[in-house]
């Protein structure tokens, strides 16, 4: 059983390392930006709602991603565990999580806190792509796709519309703001895991597996 979030600013990885290491301890990865923009794929209720304000950079409303998560970690794939990427992002998030895990007999074991610096974020944002059918993250320089509009299988690949600069920015700053206390928040209990997250993507990969202790 391994119950583990990542945290990290926008753009420090956590999508792609969440994907690796999902693949090599065999648990789903839980992320609630992929549950949002799937809810906006599809037109739901809840997809128009959540629209403008994910274009925007900004927070979407703690209910609605709490019950996303809820619901989620409920299915029988996440009984053996779960890696949950971009959630919790507010101290209420958190402490709703720590509740909704204790009545299910459950806590999170590591926080893992990619560490990047905001001058690399805007380079890996802006030039990131991501699969239509899979949602497999490539980087045009750092982890390039067989083909400029084209990733593995052939499948179409997609900008995401809050992947541009002044929005980025909006979210680094709502990072600062709403999620960077859930450091301490975590670090009082022992469970934060620092990690560079600069390097190549298996350099980053290993650090992660190490501090968790995954061989
Ligand atoms: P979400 O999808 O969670 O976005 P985010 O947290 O801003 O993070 P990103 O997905 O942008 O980045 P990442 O850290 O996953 O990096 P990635 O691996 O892709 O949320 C989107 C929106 O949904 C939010 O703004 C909000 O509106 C809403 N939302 C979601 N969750 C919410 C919540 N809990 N509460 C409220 N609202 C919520 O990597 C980025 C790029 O860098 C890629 O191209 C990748 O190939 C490249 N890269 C990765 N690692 C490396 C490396 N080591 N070296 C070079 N390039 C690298």
């Amino acid at each position: 059983m391994i119950d583990l979030v990542f945290m990290g600013p926008p753009g420090a990885g956590k999508g792609t390392q969440a994907q690796r290491l999902c693949a090599k301890v065999g648990v789903p990865q839980v992320s609630t930006g992929d549950m949002l923009r799937a809810e906006r794929k599809a037109g739901t209720e809840l997809g128009l709602k959540v629209d403008q304000i994910m274009r925007e950079g900004g927070l979407v409303s703690d209910d609605i991603v709490i019950s996303l998560v809820d619901k989620r970690i409920r299915e029988n794939d996440a009984q053996k565990g779960f890696v949950l990427d971009g959630f919790p992002r507010t101290v209420p998030q958190a402490e709703s999580l720590d509740r909704i895990l204790q009545k299910a007999g459950r806590a999170i074991q590591h926080v893992v806190l990619l560490e990047v610096p905001d001058a690399l974020i805007v380079e890996r944002i802006t030039g990131r792509r991501m699969g239509e059918t899979t949602g497999r993250i490539y980087h045009i320089k750092y982890d390039p796709p067989p083909s400029p509009d084209r990733g593995e299988g052939g499948e179409q690949l997609l900008i995401r519309p809050d992947d541009q600069e002044e929005v980025v920015r909006r979210r680094l700053a709502e990072y600062a703001a709403l999620t960077a206390p859930l450091v301490a928040f975590y670090g009082n209990r022992g469970l934060l895991r620092r990690v560079d997250g600069v390097g190549s993507l298996d350099q980053v990969s290993e650090s992660i597996f190490r501090s968790i202790g995954v061989a």
